[in-house]
């Protein structure tokens, strides 16, 4: 069967996935919105092969097997199981998502992977069918289907849990600079954080409330393109998100005191007057929303509070692209 290559971007949540009503399917409590980003993101090329006595994976010329392997051939399951055929694949998968920006590249992959697997196994590659696949492999990973601004409906089935575009052409000053405090795999997945935090933290359903009620007013700051607006209530999402880990019984924490100085600097950056807000994934890296021109003012406050901070510059990215052919 033919080869397809797929692109695909990752993206940073401004309302958070924190939590699924069903964990099969990976239907979210929450809707969440979000931002896909331009400078980081997987290419996959899948090819179906009748010769093949098993799928053959590899990741940036590694083969992958083990826990990691063992996700991908579940999706390639969903997948052969939709298109009705039994043949394995080879998988190649090349991440230009660097550990050390301190962004998480399940997204990007398991999008990248729904675009080529679909394409190679000749099922829809209509882009609610690749979102709705996606987020079969990882929930974050629906949304990078889409381009610019992207809203996941958290919807209450299979079919109707999909992510739809807000905003794709974004022609308004909004960026993202990413602080990396560790490069290291996360103490806690993503999977059994939200886990442990929905079923421990008495405060949880009030969470799922709180950021479901954020949904409309975060559209209407993208619509009137209020940087003001959407950074307050991502910042606020984020710390609420981390706030139910903490309240969680055992509490755990993903954010170090390197973490807490960047999110302290960013707040009195505000109170000086510059536009710059936090949020924080499964992980101790704080990813700053700001306004392109005000770059150097908050590199400079950074760096005076850590000195030897490294950061990458992340700005508004396209949706998937698929291609006919090995193109890596
Ligand atoms: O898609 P997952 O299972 O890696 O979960 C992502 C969870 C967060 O990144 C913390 C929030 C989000 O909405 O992306």
């Amino acid at each position: 069967m033919t080869t397809y290559t797929a692109k695909a971007h990752t993206n940073i949540a401004l309302l958070k996935y924190w939590g699924k009503a069903d964990s099969q399917l990976i239907i979210p409590t929450t809707t969440s919105i979000s931002l896909t980003l331009d400078e980081f993101y997987t290419e996959t090329a899948v090819n179906f092969d009748a010769s093949l006595t098993s799928d053959d994976i590899y990741i940036n010329d590694d083969q992958i097997t083990g826990a990691a392997g063992q996700k991908v051939v579940t999706f390639l399951n969903l997948v052969r199981q939709q298109a009705n055929i039994t043949d394995f694949a080879v998988v190649r998968s090349n991440n230009h998502v660097p550990t050390a920006a301190g962004l998480a590249s399940s997204a990007s992959a398991f999008a990248a992977l729904a675009g080529a697997a679909s394409a190679a196994a000749g099922i829809s590659t209509d882009l609610t069918d690749l979102s709705r696949l996606a987020r079969r492999g990882s929930g974050s990973a629906s949304r990078s289907i889409f381009g610019g601004f992207v809203q996941w409906q958290r919807g209450n089935d299979d079919q109707s849990s999909v992510a739809e575009p807000i905003q794709q052409i974004i022609d308004w000053p909004i960026q993202l600079i990413t602080v990396v405090i560790s490069d290291q795999p996360k103490k806690i997945n993503s999977r059994s954080g939200m886990q442990n935090a929905m079923q421990f933290s008495p405060d949880y359903p009030a969470w799922v409330k709180r950021t479901n009620a954020m949904v409309q007013p975060m559209q209407q700051a993208i619509q009137n393109h209020d940087l003001e607006m959407l950074g307050h209530m991502a910042e606020r999402n984020a710390l609420e998100m981390h706030a139910q880990n903490m309240m969680a019984n055992p509490a755990f924490n993903y954010l170090t005191d390197r973490s807490w100085t960047i999110i302290n600097t960013v707040q009195k950056l505000r109170r000086e007057g510059i536009l710059a807000f936090s949020t924080m994934d499964a992980g101790p890296n704080v990813k700053i929303i700001s306004d392109p021109k005000d770059t150097e003012t908050i590199i400079h406050a950074l760096r005076s509070s850590v000195p030897d901070i490294q950061y990458q510059i992340a700005t508004p990215g396209p949706g998937i692209t698929i291609q006919q052919g090995n193109h890596l």
